[in-house]
């Protein structure tokens, strides 16, 4: 079982403490969200487990840390400041303004039931283009207008790592092929935000720029498309809720050749069943364009440079064939958010207990659970028994993140662990006074076993 749609976790998120409207207070701020105690947890944990298995597990990848804002230059010569953009129509009649390549998925302000452009009455502009790129200015400048001062927040991760290319390479000693991997906010303007965590204006990517020769592009990137799948599956996710999607040429973005993605069924209440599935993730294939668009030696037709601002030439350099040229570049790019979203509506289930009363199990990943186990007192009027059950969380925490809760009776407060995903409850009872043991319960399977105190943190971390 999964979740039926995303509303359900919306409201999960809320009572638990998972995510929250940003801004609420002050009425909000359209697609803006921030993450609670339970969901900066999980997210740490996701990006934790990228981290690990990009960095730490294979030999071939370095990490990376830039900057927000960057020389508004680098936007300019990756194509950004011309590319990045939606095309843009408004309705004289509605007043609305929609995304050209999305009014199938959006409704008529004064018709509802209808798409823009479907209705008599509707009275679309020709596009335009808007760029997606947030402006903002550096420095005491006298005016927001002054473009010597402007300067934009990140749209993407992945530039950072490209200009970086010759520091990472020189400082690394790296040869081909390897990659460098990123995790950090980017800002898209996005005209039409929404579903929750989905699509927003600011959200948080993990990136990592696979480099190669060109010829081994076409395979490298077919096993980065094997990868990604089997690792978000590792995250817990089932292979039915995922599926591939080949771009089509017009859909392509301006630097890649080829790009995969990968699916998610965010929508699972929509009938066609074509409409359930959203992007996950892509794999695009960018070949050599981004180092050669910010190096100083290439050249275009006319013999002029095609990048006469930068200071440095992103080739490399190959001691054994004494070759120079651009490498290829696979870059898998993950939001961590969506992930997020689809770790929660994956893990998310209902289970009828004996008293015929509906439960929701959250089957996180142990991984990634934000909490891996509870200390619960059977009896929080005995000191002796809150004393030992705190003590335990105490002793557990330094290893793996433990709360101790006495706030209600013991089926509540499994049902409570139940609901946030925590792998194992244990409880101290009288008899544990006696014989020096505790019961822990298994969430999923609500089975219960004793085991001796003195082998409760082995005992959890093996199963963990
Ligand atoms: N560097 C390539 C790149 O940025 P992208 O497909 O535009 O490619 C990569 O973004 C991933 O970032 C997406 O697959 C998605 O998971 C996430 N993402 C993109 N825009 C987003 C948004 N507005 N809100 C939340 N996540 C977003």
């Amino acid at each position: 079982m999964s979740a039926p749609n995303i509303e359900t976790i919306v409201s999960l998120s809320k009572r638990r403490g998972f995510v929250f409207p940003a801004s609420d207070i002050y009425g909000g701020l359209g697609s803006s969200w921030d993450y609670g105690p339970l969901g900066v947890e999980l997210a740490n944990n996701i990006k934790r487990s990228w981290w690990n298995w990009l960095v730490y597990e294979r030999d071939d990848i370095e990490g990376l840390d830039s900057s927000i804002i960057q020389n508004r230059l680098t936007w300019k010569y990756s194509g950004h400041e011309t590319t990045f953009s939606d095309p843009l129509v408004d309705c004289r009649a509605c007043k609305g303004r929609f995304r050209l390549d999305k009014l199938q998925d959006v409704q008529c302000l004064n018709h509802p039931s209808v798409h823009p452009g479907e209705d008599k009455e509707c009275d679309l502009t020709e596009a335009r283009e808007f760029n997606l790129m947030f402006r903002t200015t550096v420095g005491a400048v006298s005016s927001d207008e002054d473009e010597s001062a402007l300067a934009y927040l990140r749209p993407e991760t992945a530039q950072g790592i490209f200009i970086n290319f010759a520091n990472v390479l020189n400082t690394s000693r790296r040869k081909l092929p390897f990659g460098i991997a990123q995790i950090g906010k980017a800002f898209r303007n996005e005209v039409t935000p929404g579903n929750f965590i989905f699509r927003t204006r600011e959200f948080e990517q993990m990136e990592m720029e696979y480099f190669c020769r060109a010829e081994d592009a076409p395979r490298l990137h077919q096993e980065w498309i094997d990868g990604f799948q089997e690792w978000i599956q590792s995250l817990g996710i089932s292979a039915e809720n995922l599926k591939l999607y080949e771009q089509s040429k017009e859909e392509l973005a301006h630097y890649a050749e080829r790009t995969v993605d990968i699916l998610y069924r965010y929508f699972p209440e929509r009938e066609d069943e074509e409409k359930q599935w959203d992007e996950l993730m892509g794999i695009a294939n960018r070949t050599d364009y981004d180092l050669r668009v910010h190096s100083k030696k290439p050249e275009d037709s006319e013999g002029k440079r095609i990048n006469p601002d930068t200071t440095e030439d992103l080739s490399y350099f190959d001691p054994q064939t004494n070759e120079r040229f651009y490498p290829y570049v696979i870059e898998p790019a993950i939001g961590v958010n969506r992930t997020l979203l689809a770790v929660m509506m994956d893990a998310y289930t209902e289970k009828t207990n004996d008293k015929g009363e509906t439960r929701v199990i959250l089957k996180l990943a142990p991984e990634l659970a934000p909490i891996k186990v509870a200390v619960l007192p059977l009896a929080k009027n005995k000191p002796e028994i809150v004393e030992l059950a705190k003590k335990l969380k105490r002793e557990l925490q330094p290893s793996m993140r433990a709360v101790y809760d006495d706030t209600g009776g013991i089926g509540k407060l499994y049902a409570r662990q139940d609901e946030i995903g925590t792998p194992f409850c244990v409880t101290v009872d009288h008899e544990s006074l006696e014989d020096n043991a505790v019961t822990v319960r298994d969430r999923d399977t609500w089975e219960q076993e004793r085991i001796p105190i003195d082998r409760l943190k082995e005992y959890l971390a093996q199963r963990l």
